[in-house]
C-alpha cells in the first residue's frame, strides 16, 4: 500500500469492482482508449478480476477518502512461452479524478511491480490520439516500439495502435524454458 496526500495505492477487492467498472464503462463509451463498443457487465468485470487472480496478476487502485478513482493493471503481453518475461498493463482514471497525478502514480505503482517481479519489459498500446497517454508514459520512462496503422475502428474513423514501453534491467538471470 502507497499513501500519497490523501490518496492511497493499494491491491483491488470485490468490493472496488463497481467503482471499477464505472470507470472502465466511462473510456469505453468517450475515449479510444478501450477497442470496444458496449458497456461491461459487473459480471463481465468480476471474471476479469478472477481471471486475474488465478493467473496471479495484480490489479491496483486509487483510492481517495474511500472513492476509487482510478486503476491500474497488467497481464500477459502474448501467449507464447518465450514472450514470459513481457507484460502489458493498463492504466484508467475517473474523468473527474484527471490531472492530479492519479495516473502517474497508478502506473509507477505498475512498473515497479513489474519491476520487483523479475519481469524485463512493460508493452502499453495506445491510440495515437491520446496525447494524454503518451504524455504519460513519456513521463515515466517509456519509450515508443512502433505503431500498428488502422488496426482498430471506432467512432467512425480507423485508430493507430501505438506501442510503448520500457525495458528493465530484470531478471538477472533469464532462462529458456
Ligand atoms: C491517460 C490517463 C490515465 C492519465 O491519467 P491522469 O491521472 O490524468 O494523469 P496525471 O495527472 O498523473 O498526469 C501525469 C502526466 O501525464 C501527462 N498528461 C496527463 N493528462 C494529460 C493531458 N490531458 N494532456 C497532456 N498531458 C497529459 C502529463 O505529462 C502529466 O504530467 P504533468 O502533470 O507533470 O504535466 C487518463 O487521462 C485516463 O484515464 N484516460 C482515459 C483512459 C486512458 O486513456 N487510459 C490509457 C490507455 S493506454
Amino acid at each position: 500500500m502507497q499513501q500519497l496526500g490523501s490518496m492511497v495505492i493499494r491491491p483491488a477487492t470485490e468490493e472496488d469492482l463497481n467503482a471499477v467498472l464505472g470507470i472502465y464503462n466511462a473510456a469505453i463509451e468517450n475515449t479510444t482508449a478501450v477497442f470496444e463498443y458496449r458497456p461491461h457487465s459487473i459480471d463481465a468485470r468480476r471474471e476479469w478480476f478472477a481471471n486475474k487472480r488465478a493467473g496471479g496478476w495484480p490489479v491496483i487502485v486509487a483510492v481517495d477518502r474511500d472513492v476509487v478513482i482510478g486503476f491500474a493493471s497488467y497481464g500477459p503481453f502474448r501467449g507464447w512461452p518465450a514472450y514470459k518475461y513481457s507484460v502489458e498493463h493498463s492504466v484508467y482514471v475517473a474523468e473527474s479524478s484527471r490531472r492530479q497525478g492519479v495516473g502517474e502514480a497508478l502506473l509507477r505503482a505498475v512498473v515497479d511491480d513489474a519491476r520487483a517481479r523479475g519481469f524485463h519489459t512493460m508493452i502499453g498500446g495506445v491510440t495515437s490520439d491520446n496525447t494524454a497517454s503518451l504524455k504519460l508514459h513519456r513521463k515515466v520512462g517509456f519509450v515508443d516500439a512502433g505503431a500498428v496503422r488502422q488496426s482498430g475502428y471506432k467512432f467512425g474513423r480507423w485508430l493507430d495502435l501505438v506501442f510503448v514501453q520500457i525495458v528493465f534491467d530484470t531478471p538477472s538471470d533469464p532462462k529458456d524454458g
